[in-house]
């Protein structure tokens, strides 16, 4: 999502079992904090493919704003072309929302 070394792009995944515990909105915004904080981010980006609500959502939570969405963002892996939304937190956007 960035080739800017004051930039990085936060992804998570989590075991199915302890899915809707809110343990992810809680890891990532400790992450955000991390970004900021310890490592001198300016801008986090963060993103999910259409229709995963559930991620969606936890980016809702953690305070993202939509950026933009690619139409056909290639998934090799999957040999899939899936939609992708992109969202962004700045340093200042993070610090209204969590100092
Ligand atoms: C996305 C993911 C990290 C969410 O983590 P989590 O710790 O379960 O997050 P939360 O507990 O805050 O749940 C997020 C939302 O999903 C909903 N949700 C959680 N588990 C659910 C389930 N099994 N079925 C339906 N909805 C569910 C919750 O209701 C919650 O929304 P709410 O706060 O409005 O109620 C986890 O589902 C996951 O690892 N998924 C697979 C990998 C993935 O998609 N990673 C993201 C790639 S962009």
């Amino acid at each position: 999502m960035t080739e800017r070394d004051d930039e990085c792009e936060l992804g998570y995944w989590l075991g199915q079992p302890f899915w809707g515990r809110g343990y992810m909105p809680e890891a990532a915004s400790e992450l955000l904090r991390h970004g900021f904080e310890d490592l001198g981010m300016t801008t986090i980006w963060c993103g999910y493919f259409d229709g995963n609500q559930k991620s969606k959502r936890v980016q809702e939570k953690l305070g993202f704003v939509f950026h933009h969405t690619c139409n056909e963002v290639p998934v090799p892996l999957l040999n899939e072309i899936r939609v992708g939304h992109t969202n962004v937190m700045t340093k200042d956007c993070w610090e209204k929302l969590y100092k």
